[in-house]
């Protein structure tokens, strides 16, 4: 598939799967307890050591490559960026600065995000912001328990508090997102299009110059309603 030539993720389901709701209830019900591997609290502990403990929180989950996390760290230089991705090969793609112009103020590591997320909110973490960023859609019917709206550790990504974002290229999953935060809230949460000029992370960059239509949920979790 040649660059801007990128489809818009392909399914039999058109919209909010019929199961989502029952699944975020059972979620929200039962906690999640599955053990936190050694490796995502190594990788915990990384992405605090240079925390001065002051600075306001910024996560970048699932961040690729990492270019949004460098603008994000560029865009808020007084908060502590951090990025995580599952692939360290693509955490170690070369970034689009020389790394002595890179931002002090971010941090990448390695984890995965199911045990990362818990381990912040055991912290007693909040976060200022919270990006999750063109998430793998898993657009097959059957795959619904693997996209984020639906998987167990769910609950626990709103109480990080903050403002959260996530955007896609597939509207289903977007609604999904918000379906599932409205029962965890209990409050309607809006999305939306929107139109990118300058594209945050590369798979942004793919969707916008392949003639896609965008969408974006923001809410500031801790806003009183
Ligand atoms: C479609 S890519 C989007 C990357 C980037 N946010 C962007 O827009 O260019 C999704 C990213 O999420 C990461 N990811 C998926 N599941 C993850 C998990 N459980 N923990 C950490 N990262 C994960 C993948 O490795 C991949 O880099």
């Amino acid at each position: 598939m040649s660059y801007a030539n990128s489809r818009i993720p392909a399914s039999a389901q058109q919209g909010v799967h019929e199961h989502l709701a029952a699944r975020v209830g059972t979620h929200l019900a039962h906690p999640f307890r599955k053990p936190v591997a050694d490796y995502n609290r190594s990788a915990h502990a990384q992405a605090f050591a240079g925390w001065d403990r002051c600075a306001p929180l910024i996560l970048d989950a699932g961040c690729g490559v990492g270019h949004s996390t460098i603008e994000l760290a560029r865009t808020f230089p007084d908060h502590w960026v951090i990025g995580v991705d599952q692939s360290e090969d693509r955490l170690q793609r070369r970034k689009p600065y020389p790394e002595a112009l890179l931002p002090a103020n971010m941090v990448f590591v390695r984890a995965d995000l199911v045990d990362f997320w818990r381990l912040l909110v055991d912290d007693g973490l909040r976060l200022a912001r919270h990006y999750i960023l063109y998430p793998n859609p898993w657009p097959k019917i059957g795959h619904l328990g693997r996209r984020w709206p639906a998987h167990p550790v769910f609950p626990f990504i709103p109480r990080l508090g903050g403002v959260l974002e996530c955007r896609s290229n597939w509207s289903v999953y977007v609604a999904e997102f918000a379906l599932a935060l409205e029962l965890t809230l209990g409050r309607p949460v809006p999305w939306g299009t929107f139109e990118t000029g300058r594209p945050l992370t590369p798979f942004e960059r793919k969707y916008r110059d392949s003639g896609q239509t965008l969408y974006r949920l923001c809410v500031d979790l801790d806003a009183a309603t």
